[in-house]
């Protein structure tokens, strides 16, 4: 007997679940220190188109393939288009998962030492060098590391072997809530620092002079890897979606959300910054080195460090989960395995790549791919190649292969609802813009562009 496949068990689960997908560390450690980086309001800017021209209609065409069919990437392509190569992408998008996933629980392991570091009172009270110090030895220690991304891990896989509803989904109901309040006490104390408007006019004045090509590159990367987009996990969770969900309205409000809090960590992040008398372009580092710096400053500084780093681990646990989902319905789906079996399998997959990415900095920093090492290898080729490429092969395969009807039956819900606008604009994103945007960033990250002296 084919065993019923169980789904999200409301709207506002799933719409939790998928938010919690998007909102990771992308929103409040790489968003807050591109734009650092980038100058700024013209950095937003331009992140907000591309959310809009790229970000929604690759969720959307993701959507339409996990939802008209209940299935992941593989069994969806076969269901829909019998015999279309495009089915292969579906191990371009597991195989990305689990590289991304191991590096991203490395950084989710940093996050468990810092929360551990503030709660237990010995973060603050350093100068803003030895942060740094401190930040590059705690890397280069294999055994810290490695047992705080191997709990990490473990958490991952107790709440993903509860099940979609009563894990995945439970999670993100209180934890996503809990999230945007915390965000919103940060963002209240934040814009009543002493200058903050200095860090607020960093953050929303438009300087494309600062910006440059990179700057709009990066922009196109980050909205997705923001937005989740590229290897299948918006397909998988849109799978688990209930019959009547209407698409569109989730993307729009998933997308609002996920920008939303981006946003808010740079107003967190950058009036402190200024007020302080901080760099906005610290790089990576930001929310490790210059972070503590600021809250040991701040009236209840522990209180406040712990609090962030809650915040960054709710986040990112609730991106993780999502990530690891995305092997775990494929063995499901295409090899009919229990659910216990398949996580079993991805668990140690997954926890290799992960060691092996928490050892990069220490026992393994002599091992290089490309020139770099492993954990910078997985950073570069998860964002700049499989999600890029997934990206594309999705845009393509719903914007030129799929049928219209199919399309049109998921955007109005099997004819109850009007799409007049939102179809042509999909369509339009899917076969032009994302697939010349696509190839453009592609071509950047690889060098092509320098080479042919175009950027
Ligand atoms: N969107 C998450 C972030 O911003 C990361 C993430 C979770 C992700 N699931 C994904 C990225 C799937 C790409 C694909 O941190």
């Amino acid at each position: 007997m084919k065993e019923k496949r169980l789904g999200f068990a409301t709207r506002m689960g799933a719409i939790a679940a998928t938010v919690g997908s998007a909102v990771g560390l992308g929103n409040i450690w790489r968003f807050p220190y591109q734009a650092g980086e980038n100058g700024g309001g013209a950095y937003i800017l331009v992140y907000l188109i591309c959310v809009v021209l790229l970000g929604i209609p690759i969720m959307m065409s993701e959507f339409i393939i996990g939802s008209s069919t209940h299935k992941s990437m593989k069994g969806a392509v076969q269901q829909l288009t019998p015999g279309s190569p495009f089915k292969i992408f579906a191990y371009v998008g597991v195989l990305g998962a689990l590289l991304i996933c191991g590096y991203y629980c490395v950084v989710c392991g940093w996050v468990i030492e810092y929360l551990w570091a503030s709660a237990s009172g010995t973060l603050l009270g350093h100068s803003p060098e030895e942060y740094d110090t401190i930040f590059k030895t705690f890397v280069s220690s294999p055994d810290r590391c490695l047992l705080w991304t191997l709990l990490f891990l473990v958490l991952n896989f107790l709440v993903l072997s509860r099940g979609i509803k009563n894990g995945i989904e439970r999670l993100s109901n209180v934890m996503m809530p809990l999230l945007f309040l915390l965000l919103i006490v940060f963002c209240v104390n934040s814009l009543l620092l002493p200058d903050s408007d200095d860090g607020m006019d960093f953050l929303f004045n438009i300087d494309f002079y600062e910006l440059g090509w990179k700057g709009v590159v990066d922009a196109m990367g980050q909205a997705f890897m923001s937005l989740s987009l590229g290897v299948t996990c918006l397909i998988t969770y849109s799978s688990y979606f209930k019959e009547d969900t209407r698409l569109m309205r989730d993307a729009v409000t998933i997308s609002a959300l996920d920008t939303l809090v981006a946003i808010l960590a740079g107003i967190v992040i950058f009036p402190a910054v200024f007020s302080f008398d901080m760099q906005p372009n610290a790089g990576p580092d930001l929310i490790f080195n210059t972070l503590p710096t600021i809250f040991q400053q701040m009236p209840g500084g522990i209180v406040w460090a712990v609090a962030f780093f809650v915040l960054l681990f709710f986040a990112s646990i609730t991106s993780t989960i999502s990530l690891s989902e995305i092997p775990v319905t494929f063995l499901i789906d295409e090899y009919k395995m229990s659910r216990g079996k398949a996580i079993a399998i991805t668990a140690v997959l997954m926890t290799v790549i992960s060691v092996l990415s928490a050892l990069s900095f220490s026992t393994l920093s002599d091992v290089k791919l490309f020139d770099k090492n492993i954990f910078d290898f997985l950073d570069y080729v998860g964002p700049n190649f499989f999600m890029l490429l997934g990206g594309l092969v999705t845009a393509i395969y719903v914007g030129w292969v799929l049928k219209k009807d199919v399309i049109h039956k998921q955007l109005t819900n099997g004819g109850k609802h009007k799409s007049r606008f939102v179809q042509p604009y999909i369509i339009f994103c899917l076969r032009y813009i994302a697939p010349v945007a696509i190839v453009i960033i592609f071509l950047y990250y690889t060098g092509v562009l320098k080479y042919l002296d175009l950027f």
